[in-house]
């Protein structure tokens, strides 16, 4: 009897490498109490009710450098994007003011770039004589709007890039900083300056961005846009614009079918930017509505902006809350963009030698 139950154990491990579900797959949307009941990578969340409790859900991205490899250009992968990284719920508290503003995400930058997201969207302000990463009210960071000292999260992506030598992060600044060379000085007291990409390399007129083996080779592997268009000049900061397109943001965005451009962007399919940025979340973040947003209405918007985008999949997909979904959520989305812009398959485990599931060059 134990000599059946281990030859039907091991029966069905063989079933399942044969079946060759890939691993994020195994007990996704099994129900759960708790997260040690879900696989690494998971957690065990409750998400829309139709699902009816807790469920194990993905928490973590396929690194696409790790599982192929890191030999094509930084622009011909993607990359899970955090909308206003910072703006987390019980930030330290700075100061005796209670903050009284919405949050889109739900933990720290260091446990996102755990997770795998790779480019983060920060909001930087004059505030309190520092820059600091806030919400705006009137058109400037209050006590009340104020998250923490930029430094505080720049440091943060420092140590990460420090304990993790083969990954890039990108940084996207809505930079309202007037300071005279403000953002210049906070980069460079927070020590990321020497794995900054230099911005005379970044390609203008649509070409290709260097291998992501040789920027990690470089060590250049911190990419930094900001918004304000004269700081290129100043500053040394990419305007962003000069490099990527971008989707409109917040509800507008968000109809389906729909992909327009947002109003700084030059349209969508202008093939001389070489990368692509698609926004996802609403004006005002709703914890309970990003399930379904990061779900399966993120991927059909993905696929009607690679449409609107002159045939050109996402390189940076922006959620708010990004672990919510109702299964694979933002990181299926992300698999499915490598895929796409790997071997032309609908999942980056499709891509790996020796698979089955999807017949390179079938587009
Ligand atoms: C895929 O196969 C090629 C050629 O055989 C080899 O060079 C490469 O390392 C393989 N890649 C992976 C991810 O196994
Ligand atoms: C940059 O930081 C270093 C060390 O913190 C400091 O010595 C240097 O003066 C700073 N440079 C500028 C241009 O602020
Ligand atoms: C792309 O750049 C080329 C060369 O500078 C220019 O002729 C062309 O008009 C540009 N295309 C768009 C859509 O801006
Ligand atoms: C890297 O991965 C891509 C996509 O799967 C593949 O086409 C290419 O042959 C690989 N290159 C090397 C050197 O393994």
């Amino acid at each position: 009897m134990g000599l059946s139950l281990v030859t039907f154990a091991v029966f069905l491990c063989i079933i399942t490498a044969a079946i060759g579900l890939p691993y994020e797959q195994q007990k996704l949307l099994e129900k759960c109490s708790s997260a040690r009941e879900c696989l690494a990578g998971q957690i065990c969340s409750s998400c829309r009710v139709e699902l009816k409790g807790s469920r194990c859900v993905r928490s973590s991205t396929t690194n696409p450098f790790n599982l192929l490899n890191a030999s094509l250009p930084f622009n011909k992968y993607a990359y899970l994007t955090t909308h206003n990284s910072f703006a987390i719920k019980k930030s330290p508290v700075q100061d005796a003011v209670p903050q009284v503003t919405f949050t889109n995400q739900e933990d720290t930058i260091s446990q996102q770039l755990n997770n795998g997201v790779r480019a983060l969207m920060l909001d930087t302000y004059d505030f309190k004589g520092d820059i600091w990463l806030c919400h705006s009210f009137q058109g400037k960071c209050q006590d009340f709007t104020a998250f923490e000292p930029a430094i505080n999260a720049l440091k943060e992506v420092g140590n990460f890039l420090s304990a993790n030598p083969s990954e890039i992060v990108t940084l996207i600044l809505e930079d309202y900083v007037e300071a005279p060379n403000g953002l210049t000085n906070v980069f460079n007291a927070s020590g990321l300056m020497k794995y900054l990409f230099p911005v005379k390399n970044m390609p203008k007129d649509g070409k290709d961005w260097p291998l992501v083996k040789e920027m990690v080779a470089k060590n250049q592997r911190l990419i930094v846009f900001g918004s304000q268009r004269r700081k290129e000049q100043s500053e040394g900061i990419a305007y962003q614009w000069n490099y990527m397109v971008e989707n409109q943001y917040g509800r507008d965005g968000m109809v389906r079918g729909e992909c327009s451009r947002r109003a700084d962007s030059s349209e969508l399919n202008d093939r001389n930017k070489s990368l692509v940025l698609i926004n996802h979340f609403r004006t005002i973040p709703i914890h309970q509505a990003s399930c379904k947003d990061n779900s399966q209405d993120l991927i059909n918007m993905l696929t009607t902006c690679y449409h609107a985008s002159g045939n050109r999949w996402a390189n940076f997909v922006a959620v708010d809350y990004y672990k919510r979904s109702d299964g694979g959520g933002s990181f299926q989305a992300v698999d499915m963009l490598n895929g796409k812009l790997s071997c032309g398959c609908d999942d980056v485990h499709a891509c790996v030698n020796g698979s089955s599931s999807c017949t390179r060059g079938d587009k």
